[in-house]
């Protein structure tokens, strides 16, 4: 069951994401130093995706790494909360459209999660998005369904230094 309060948050960080959509998609594009220098090679080298894999992209934002996913030869299902977020995903996708689906989920609300298919991805990818969760238990526990046995599982995160209660301003 979910409190009142984690629900709240759930949906402030929906709405705060939707609103920030198109400013994060024109900063992000299809990438910056941040995405490409440090955090990607690290990620796409511990996914190590084979051509074919079916790959889960949790909170896929714009689809910037939904994108790379398919141009590694994966079958890629991007999911964000974030309506404003999946529009831009879609409008960018112009390249393996065969290869990407992208849909609105909330990635805290395990049922609609495991509505994708049980066994059915090779590998999840959560780049850069779970310290935004207001629960990542629910994602957790179905990726143990989601993915296939031997699957794998890469999240990225922030240091916890630049990613605080010190750094957080308060309305
Ligand atoms: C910092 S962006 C990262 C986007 C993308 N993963 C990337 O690397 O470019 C965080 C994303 O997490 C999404 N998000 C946050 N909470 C979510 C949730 N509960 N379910 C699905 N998406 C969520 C936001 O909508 C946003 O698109």
């Amino acid at each position: 069951m979910v409190d009142y309060d984690t629900q709240r948050a759930n949906e402030e960080t929906r709405e705060a994401w939707n609103r920030n959509a198109s400013f994060w998609d024109a900063r992000m594009g299809e990438g910056n130093d941040f995405a490409e220098i440090l955090i990607l090679p690290a990620v796409e080298r511990l996914l190590a995706i084979k051509p074919g894999e079916r790959v889960l992209d949790v909170a896929c934002g714009n689809g910037l790494t939904s994108r790379r996913l398919a141009a590694w030869g994966a079958q890629v299902v991007g999911v964000d909360f974030a309506e404003e977020m999946i529009a831009h995903a879609i409008a960018r996708t112009r390249e393996h459209c065969d290869r990407i689906e992208y849909h609105v989920l909330d990635a805290t609300d395990e049922a609609a999660l495991l509505t994708l298919g049980e066994r059915q991805f090779d590998a999840a990818l959560c780049n850069m998005a779970l310290f935004d969760m207001a629960d990542i238990v629910p994602l957790t526990r179905a990726l143990t369904r989601l993915l296939r046995p031997g699957g794998r599982y890469v999240f990225s995160v922030l240091h916890p230094c630049f990613n605080n209660p010190h750094v957080v301003q308060m309305a």
